[in-house]
C-alpha cells in the first residue's frame, strides 16, 4: 500500500495560496494538512476558520485539520461546517477524549489523536479502536521547519504493535521534520501518513517533491 501524503500549507505562500492549493490538487498529495494553533496549547498563531472555509472552496481533495487548541470540543462543529474531513485533537488538551471522539464523530468526520513527543503511545491503549488515526508529533508542536526528533521511530513501531493487539484499523500519520530521509525510515517502521511542510513547499519543484514521498 502507498503511504498517504498530507502536504501542510503552513508552509504555503499565503499571498498566493490559491496556486499553492491547486498545486497539491495537481499533484499525488492526499489531504491538505491544516494546522490550527490558538496561542495557549502551542506558543504560536496559525490561521482559523474563515481561512478554511476558503481553502475548502477549492481543495479538491479530503481536509486533515490538526488542531493545537485547548478544549478543541468547544469546535466540532465549526471545523465541520468548514469544511473538515478528518479531524485529529490533541491527547494533551482533552479531558474527556473518549466525548470528543464520539463528538466528531457524529458529525461525519473521521476521528484522529495526537500525541506531543513526550505523550507515550501506551495511553492510546483504552481509546485506539474507537478512533482512525493517530498522529505521532515527530516535533514539538508549534512551528513548522524544525529538526526531526528521532525517538519517533521507536514510538511508530510501538504504535503497530498495539494496533496489532487491539486488532484496531488506524492510519500511523507522522508530522514534523518529514522529508525523504526521515520519511523512509518512517514508512519502514511502519508510518501510513506523512505530514510534510517545509520539505515540500520549500523545494524547488513542491510537485515533484510531493510523488518523491509518495513513491518512498
Ligand atoms: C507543527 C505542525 C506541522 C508543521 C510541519 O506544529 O503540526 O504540521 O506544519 O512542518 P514541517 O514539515 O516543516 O516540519
Ligand atoms: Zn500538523
Amino acid at each position: 500500500m502507498q503511504t498517504l501524503i498530507s502536504p501542510s500549507l503552513l508552509a504555503a505562500d499565503f499571498t498566493n495560496l490559491k496556486t499553492d492549493i491547486e498545486m497539491v490538487n495537481n499533484s499525488q498529495a492526499d489531504w491538505f494538512h491544516l494546522d490550527i494553533m490558538d496561542g495557549v496549547f502551542v506558543p504560536n498563531i496559525s490561521y482559523g476558520l474563515p481561512i478554511v472555509e476558503q481553502i475548502k472552496k477549492i481543495a479538491e481533495k479530503p481536509l486533515d485539520v490538526h488542531l493545537m487548541i485547548i478544549d478543541p470540543d468547544r469546535y466540532v462543529e465549526a471545523f465541520k461546517k468548514a469544511g473538515a474531513d478528518i479531524l485529529t485533537v490533541h491527547y494533551e488538551a482533552c479531558t474527556h477524549l473518549h466525548r470528543t471522539i464520539q463528538n466528531i464523530h457524529s458529525h461525519g468526520m473521521k476521528a484522529g489523536v495526537s500525541l506531543n513527543p513526550h505523550t507515550p503511545v501506551s495511553v492510546l491503549e483504552e481509546i485506539i479502536t474507537d478512533i482512525d488515526l493517530v498522529l505521532l508529533m515527530s516535533v514539538n508542536p508549534g512551528f513548522g521547519g524544525q529538526s526531526f526528533i528521532e525517538n519517533t521511530y521507536a514510538k511508530v513501531e510501538k504504535l503497530v504493535q498495539l494496533i496489532k493487539e487491539k486488532n484496531a484499523s488506524v492510519t500511523i500519520e507522522i508530522d514534523g521534520g518529514v522529508n525523504l530521509e526521515t520519511g523512509k525510515k518512517l514508512v519502514e517502521a511502519g508510518a501510513n501518513a506523512l505530514v510534510a511542510g517545509s520539505f515540500v513547499f520549500r523545494s524547488d519543484d513542491p510537485n515533484q517533491t510531493i510523488s518523491d514521498l509518495k513513491n518512498l
